[in-house]
């Protein structure tokens, strides 16, 4: 029988805390919205009495979001728990989470007072807290720094006052997994009555452990998880949402389970890393770029071989896709020939064998190959046939102008235009090319990245596009944003029209364009 492991997501607490994360109201709802279609129990909408802008969002959020349990964050200060109490007042499920620091560190350097105050503190905001909730969580901030006997009497105090939810933090990521295990462990052999609350992990990555730690903690009782997506949140950031719910998914032997739907997983971890504007590292665990990526020959055999040789998770168990094979100088010839298949090409042993020469030979000049290097290097493409380029932009824009754009697109010999309007010069430029083209394509991830930091700086566009259920990547740079953006996203049509005339080769492209 499995244990259920409640996820408590606080991307929109200490997640939104990070600089440049912040989001607007609007926003924060459709990350709710996204993270209910996920399937967290809890929501961690915000900390109130910090600004307007997080007590008018926990009320949003309340009204949008049914499913899950809200939770607002305070101080173990009157104040702010009634102000958590009225940003609650819409919530179907409200929790509120209060608490104070218990470690050396806090009680003298921060909290300037001793540790039978604290006790006194927190029992007192809990029980406050509960004249307006049932469901109150309590967190001993810096819980991974608190000597274990001091925490207990803390907790013993609080579930008498009538915490439901027990939050031991490792605020600071200092903890060993050895070490935080050992805590809950203590806790829960030591504390009179804590079988009437959850005990909860909070774990931070300073070091680098706060998976680790999240996975001990639950082995050794805890039975909530405090978690982010795509691990974002101060810092080094907080345990990531995917990564405990793929531990759990994948170790069957493992009595736990999670209401997370696994296949919402990366659609989610695109829109946070989209609308906080922080890119996800390419190495990322389970939603990275390179998460499903293989490029050494021998991988590549095994993956085409059979999957399992070198992948743990199915990529379209989180809702990817497909794993990708990304061909570079130290691919094989499987990798190749698989490539040329899905292009549509089949080649003998002799052919291909030569065209795996000629491959090696760019891959050494070129770090990625692409599709269309592969059809000319199997000689049935001509360089004119891959020609769609961005011949001339023209935008309107700035403060009380209907942003404009002017596309024209070179596409073989033809000349095409269209003007269009949008709310912002990119997005006018795109409506003008989605003009100019006969297929529908759906943007996926957009993502601008500055490589220095000057104003003077090239800005690198990543696009990704979707076209009759498949994925196509465009890339470029410019020093001009808008341009890098539209030749970016032209870049990722000029591959999926590419995929598409797929076996109809020796066509005219001007044919198909029409
Ligand atoms: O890391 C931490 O201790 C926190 C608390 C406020 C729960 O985020
Ligand atoms: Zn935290």
């Amino acid at each position: 029988m499995e244990d259920q492991i409640f996820i408590f997501d606080t991307t929109l607490r200490d997640g939104e805390q990070v600089p440049g994360c912040q989001l607007n109201t609007v926003e924060k709802i459709e990350v709710a919205k996204a993270l209910e279609t996920l399937g967290v129990d809890v929501i961690e909408a915000g900390f109130p009495v910090s600004s307007p802008g997080d007590f008018q969002s926990i009320i949003e959020i309340s009204k949008a979001v049914t499913q899950p349990t809200i939770c607002a964050l305070t101080r173990a200060l009157k104040n702010d728990i009634e102000v958590a109490a009225e940003s609650l007042k819409f919530a179907k499920k409200p929790r509120i989470h209060t608490g104070i620091g218990t470690s050396w560190f806090h009680i003298t350097h921060k909290l300037n007072s001793n540790q039978e105050e604290i006790i006194t503190r927190a029992v007192e905001a809990v029980k406050y807290a509960k004249k307006f909730v049932h469901d109150v969580e309590f967190f001993a901030e810096d819980a991974g720094r608190t000597e274990n006997e001091y925490l207990a009497r803390v907790i013993e105090a609080v579930v008498k006052a009538g915490a439901t939810v027990l939050n031991i933090p490792d605020t600071t990521g200092y903890c060993l997994p050895e070490e935080y295990g050992a805590k809950i462990k203590f806790l829960k052999e030591n504390v009179k009555g804590i079988h009437k609350a959850v005990i909860s992990t909070h774990c931070h990555n300073d070091l680098g452990l706060a998976t680790a730690n999240t996975i001990i903690g639950v082995m050794n009782g805890a039975r909530q998880v405090e978690v982010t997506l795509n691990g974002i949140g101060e810092r080094a950031g907080n345990t990531s949402l995917e990564e405990i719910a793929m531990i759990m998914k994948s170790h069957s032997d493992f009595p736990f389970k999670t209401g997370i739907k696994f296949k919402k997983i990366y659609a989610t971890s695109r829109l946070v890393s989209t609308l906080m504007r922080m890119p996800v590292q390419a190495n990322k665990a389970i939603v990275g770029r390179n998460a499903f990526a293989h490029s050494s020959g021998i991988h590549q055999d095994g993956v085409l071989k059979k999957r399992e040789n070198y992948e743990i998770i199915d990529p379209t168990d989180i809702g990817i896709k497909e794993s990708s094979i990304i061909l570079t100088a130290r691919s094989g010839r499987a990798a190749l020939k698989h490539r040329f298949e899905i292009l549509g090409y089949s080649f003998s042993k002799e052919k291909l064998n030569e065209i795996y020469h000629k491959f090696l030979t760019l891959a050494d000049k070129k770090k990625d190959i692409k599709d269309d290097d592969l059809r000319i290097l199997a000689g049935t493409a001509t360089i004119e046939e891959k020609h769609i380029k961005l011949d001339l932009l023209q935008v309107v824009c700035g403060k009380s102008v209907v942003p404009m754009a002017t596309v024209r697109l070179k596409i073989n010999d033809k000349i095409v235009s269209a003007t269009a309007s949008g709310n912002g010069p990119i997005d006018a430029a795109f409506s003008a090319v989605k003009q100019l083209i006969n297929r529908k394509v759906h943007l996926e991830e957009f993502l601008i990245q500055a490589i220095t930091r000057g104003s003077d700086d090239l800005g690198k566009v990543h696009v990704q596009i979707e076209n009759r259920g498949k994925l196509y990547y465009g890339f470029s740079a410019n020093t001009d944003i808008i341009t890098a953006s539209v030749e970016a996203f032209v870049d990722a049509i000029s591959k999926c029209y590419d995929f598409t005339v797929n076996g109809m080769k020796n066509k005219n492209l001007n044919e198909i364009w029409k």
